[in-house]
């Protein structure tokens, strides 16, 4: 059975991004999930002075090995001021130096989510511009906008968005 991992980029205990992630991910078929929490992959704040000094810490290395042994990635990037939160940000620089091409051709689905009505338009704007440079494979993008009067125990609630996601998550699945 093919594998796939679901994680948000997000290190908040009810992250919403986590939760679109996993619903997401419950709507692959005949996949295996493992679901990331980026709080396992807290590192020092990246400089090129401790990488000198220390060395790429074990966290970055387990994080790129998560993607070498999974099929496919779900990603859901939380918004923080226009852009990718800080401890995303910092998984993603250290992952890059252990890995230049970070996902490594793997199949994503690539989403954001916020309050607002742009629901992170803009995190997924500049990471669909940056992922390919780093071997990303996006086949499937999605943007769930009003979080909390789009989603529900657990599922979007709006009919409208939710078939924009399956249609999103079929090609996903049919490029596992
Ligand atoms: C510092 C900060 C900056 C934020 N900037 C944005 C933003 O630019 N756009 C947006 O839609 N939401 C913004 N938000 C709201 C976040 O989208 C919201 O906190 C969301 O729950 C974050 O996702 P998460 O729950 O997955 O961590 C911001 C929140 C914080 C704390």
């Amino acid at each position: 059975m093919k594998k796939i991992i679901a994680f948000a980029g997000s290190i908040s205990s009810n992250s919403i991004n986590k939760q679109l992630a996993i619903y997401a991910s419950g709507l692959v078929k005949d996949v295996k999930v493992k679901v990331l929490d980026l709080n396992n992959y807290e590192m020092p704040l990246y400089s090129v002075d401790r990488e000198n000094a220390s060395g790429q810490p074990q966290e970055a290395i387990d994080f790129v090995n998560e993607i070498r042994d999974a099929d496919g990635i779900i990603l859901s990037l939380a918004e923080y001021n226009g852009a990718y939160t800080g401890a995303f940000k910092n998984v993603f620089d250290w992952a890059s130096r252990v890995e230049q091409k970070t996902f490594l051709g793997k199949p994503m689905l690539l989403m954001a989510t916020s309050p607002g009505g742009r629901g992170g338009q803009s995190v997924l704007d500049m990471a669909s511009d940056r992922f390919p440079r780093h071997d990303a494979n996006i086949v499937g993008k999605f943007s769930l906008p009003s979080f909390h009067s789009n989603f529900s125990n657990g599922a979007i609630s709006n009919d409208d968005l939710n078939n924009d996601l399956l249609e999103e998550v079929r090609q996903f699945e049919e490029s596992l």
